[in-house]
């Protein structure tokens, strides 16, 4: 969706009633077609007043992942410099993905009401009803060779638990390898996916679930949302634009080099160092306590015998629950 040059003039008069003669004039188009716009906005959900002699002003928006109302004062430097938002779709993921192979900037971001075939890790599904949740995902083209994405990965899981504790406070921690948990129950996903040669990355698409305002009774019991944590509804588009905030802020300290400071701020975050767990990779399962991540993202697990195994990619299941 294209800048909407109406919605920026109204948005910048938001005490005042605009002409339809002088947003005609500013605009370059009919009053008649200022008018039909404005019917158009109202539409989708956009609450705006209109008196014969004053004009238009605008009350209020809706809360619809809306690319203009997200990129709306968003002041990123890579992340989220193209937004784009869908009523429904298949997956956020594979629309980013066809975006990478069409050549796409990276920071480029989707925004989906529904997904019809939304997906999990490991092969498993996403579902969220519509309007309700943030279902996202974004493109990174990074300097990387394959084996260095799990630090991507890290990265974003700090982003987004950082997201939800700028929103509703603490009480949030980071899973293996980047699940964000709240007392026991899981309240965001993250999926990453890239296009790579044998020793470089092309591009990397990371898709972002994140349940805001489900209904209790919508959620798994394994599941929470904001909503739940909070006791009242969570403004979407307000989270859309803290998130993309934080991910902008960490993916720059990851370009920069500084994935150390990453691994320390996910460390303090984590809720699996120091749990006794069963990490499953590739299929096999190894047990023992988490010590914490390396440099490279990747999980050490000290096991029974006292000798520890580094994992870098599977899932983790945590054998006790933690305080945090
Ligand atoms: C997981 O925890 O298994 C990862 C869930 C990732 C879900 C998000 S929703 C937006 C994006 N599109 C998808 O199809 N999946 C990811």
């Amino acid at each position: 969706m294209k800048e909407d040059k109406l919605l920026t003039v109204l948005r910048n008069n938001p005490d005042t009633y605009v002409s339809g003669e002088a947003l005609s004039r500013q605009l370059k188009v009919t009053r008649t077609a200022i008018w039909k716009h404005i019917e158009d906005l109202r539409e989708l959900g956009y609450k705006i007043d209109a008196q014969t002699k004053s004009g238009y002003r605008l009350i209020s928006a809706p809360d619809k992942l809306f690319s203009d109302e997200i990129s709306h004062n968003l002041k990123t430097e890579v992340i989220g410099r193209e937004i784009y938002s869908y009523d429904s779709l298949d997956s956020t993921n594979d629309t980013v993905y066809q975006l990478g192979e069409k050549g796409a900037k990276e920071g480029v971001c989707v925004f989906a009401e529904h997904q019809k075939k939304g997906r999990g890790r490991l092969g498993r599904v996403w579902s969220s009803p519509k309007s309700k949740n943030i279902l996202v995902s974004l493109l990174l083209r990074p300097v990387l060779p394959p084996a260095d994405v799990a630090k991507v990965t890290i990265m974003v899981g700090l982003a987004a638990a950082n997201a939800l504790i700028k929103t509703a406070g603490k009480g949030f921690g980071i899973k293996w390898p980047n699940d964000i948990f709240y007392e026991g129950k899981k309240i965001c996903g993250i999926l990453t996916e890239m296009s790579a040669e044998s020793d470089r990355v092309r591009f990397i698409v990371v898709g972002i679930g994140i349940n805001l305002n489900s209904a209790a009774e919508d959620l798994p019991p394994q599941s929470i949302s904001l909503k739940k944590i909070t006791g009242e509804n969570v403004s979407r588009v307000s989270f859309a634009k803290t998130l993309l905030k934080e991910l902008d802020l960490q993916y720059l300290r990851f370009k920069k080099n500084e994935f150390a400071k990453i691994v320390d701020d996910w460390e303090e975050l984590s809720v699996t160092s120091g749990q006794r767990v069963t990490a499953t990779t590739l299929g096999r399962k190894v047990h023992g306590e988490a010590v914490g991540i390396d440099v490279d993202g990747a999980l050490w697990v000290r096991k029974d015998n006292g000798l520890q195994e580094r994992i870098t990619s599977g899932d983790v299941q945590h054998l006790r629950t933690t305080g945090k």
